[in-house]
């Protein structure tokens, strides 16, 4: 699928975000394995997340949508005004999953699978799961090697180091696992699969990953175990096991993944200003706003509470000339999806911004650290990918009625963050861009598109 913008004036207004979707992923995952029924609200309402929803109905769960969602199959379709924001109601399985009749197709979601398995690893069921051909490029030994430790047999392409995936869950016992990446995903599935095992489950990581499975399971009523950072600074958490859910409700953050897109978008285009209300602000995802602080951005943060433990807040972005800026290494579990908007804001900047220790974007939904490249790079920047990393001349800001960045016809590849990323730079762009492989825009922000259009044409 093609998608065009052409380029934008000045674009102007105040947007909600859809919920965020690790959030949803964890919400939907704790709901539908906990006793009872549980109501979440704000719920991303993208495709990875409706994956996680029908596999989860397979398993025993009875999931039900309520509030406005977007028109199904209408890629561009705007996000439904008024009425209640999407959400399910969860009536749960008590951990007790049903062995389903059909293999579970996760779509595009790395996310669903790897929690997937966690969670089903404890129970005495057969169960298979599987995605669309990125997700089955997509390594897996990091979740199948400590579940297998914790006694679930598993078994893919591979030597189970791709999906399919297939999952013999059973009796498990804790383990202490030490993940040699940064990874939510590897967390979230260990420490799942630990409430169901008989003694202490830890997870350490090398940096901190984002914090959302920690912040929520006790809402389900879960001990959560912390140990102070050990000899090489690195943080441990870790349950006790067994231990049960309860059901409980969670109202979902709007996601500051999809409010990088125009906190960029806003930065790039002459004459703008967006405002994004009740978005999520935890610290262990906004690591864009210090790396686009430095650059010396417009932007401001004005906290305005919690929702369901998960700081949430204003965010005001405006144009601005923006100066390099280097990433490394330890920054990057707090800004790892924000990567491709990073580096289109960098293609505006004065100066070469480097980004280093980033080998694990190749390993995404596409390779993101080629994609970012050869997009940018056919879009008129002059951007390369190293080894680990990227390297971005920036061509200096846009002014009104001219740009530094040409534009012309990018390559998304199936990667929806990559699409939204080149749509942004498109709307700042001398001639527009035509995004092609952007069809997956859907699986994390339905509307995006839309709401684009709307944007550039509202003066
Ligand atoms: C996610 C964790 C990150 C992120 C992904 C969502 C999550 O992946 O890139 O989009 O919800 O746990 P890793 O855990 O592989 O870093």
């Amino acid at each position: 699928m093609r998608l065009t913008l052409g380029p934008s004036g000045p674009l102007r207004g105040r947007l909600r975000m859809p919920g965020d979707k690790s959030v949803t992923h964890r919400a939907l995952l704790l709901a539908a394995g906990a006793q009872g029924e549980s109501r979440l609200t704000g719920v991303n309402p993208g495709g990875d997340c409706a994956a996680l929803a029908r596999a989860l109905r397979e398993l025993g769960a009875v999931v039900k949508p309520i509030g406005v969602w977007p028109a199904r199959g209408q890629r561009s379709a705007p996000p439904p005004a008024g009425g209640d924001p999407p959400g399910y109601v969860v009536r749960g399985t008590g951990g007790r999953w049903h062995e389903p009749a059909r293999v579970l197709d996760l779509g595009n979601s790395g996310t669903a699978l790897r929690l997937l398995a966690g969670a089903v690893s404890g129970s005495p069921i057969f169960c298979v799961l599987d995605g669309d051909a990125s997700l089955r490029r997509r390594p897996m030994s990091r979740v199948t090697e400590p579940l297998s430790r914790m006694g679930a047999r598993l078994d893919g392409p591979e030597g189970g180091s791709r999906a399919p995936l297939a999952v013999r869950g059973g009796a498990l016992r804790g383990i202490r696992h030490v993940s040699p990446t940064p990874s939510a995903q590897v967390k979230a599935a260990v420490l799942t699969a630990g409430l169901a095992a008989q003694g202490e489950t830890w997870v350490v990581e090398p940096h901190r990953s984002r914090d959302h499975t920690e912040r929520m399971l006790p809402h389900f009523g879960a001990r959560l175990l912390r140990a102070e950072p050990d000899a090489t600074g690195a943080p441990a958490v870790g349950v006790a096991g067994p231990q049960r859910l309860a059901a409980c409700g969670i109202d979902v953050p709007g996601d500051f993944s999809a409010a990088a897109f125009w906190i960029v978008a806003a930065l790039l285009v002459p004459g703008s200003e967006i405002v994004l209300e009740e978005v999520g602000l935890n610290p262990t995802r906004t690591g864009l706003l210090a790396a686009l602080s430095r650059m010396g951005a417009a932007v401001e943060v004005e906290p305005t509470g919690e929702l369901s433990g998960e700081p949430v807040g204003t965010i005001r972005a405006r144009h601005g000339a923006l100066r390099a800026t280097d990433i490394v290494a330890d920054e990057i579990p707090a800004l790892v999806d924000e990567i491709p908007i990073w580096a289109v804001a960098c293609a505006f900047a004065e100066g070469v911004s480097r980004l280093s220790g980033a080998v694990e974007l190749r390993a995404k939904e596409t390779d993101r650290l080629r994609g970012t490249a050869r997009g940018l790079a056919a879009l008129g920047a002059e951007a390369s990918e190293t080894s680990d990393g990227l390297v971005i001349r920036g061509a200096g800001p846009a002014s009104p009625g001219k740009s530094p960045l040409a534009g012309g016809r990018a390559s998304a590849a199936g990667d929806h963050r990559l699409a939204m990323a080149f749509l942004v730079a498109a709307l700042a762009s001398a001639r527009g861009a035509e995004v092609t492989g952007a069809g997956m825009v859907d699986t994390s922000y339905p509307g995006f598109y839309s709401c684009a259009i709307a944007l550039a044409s509202s003066r």
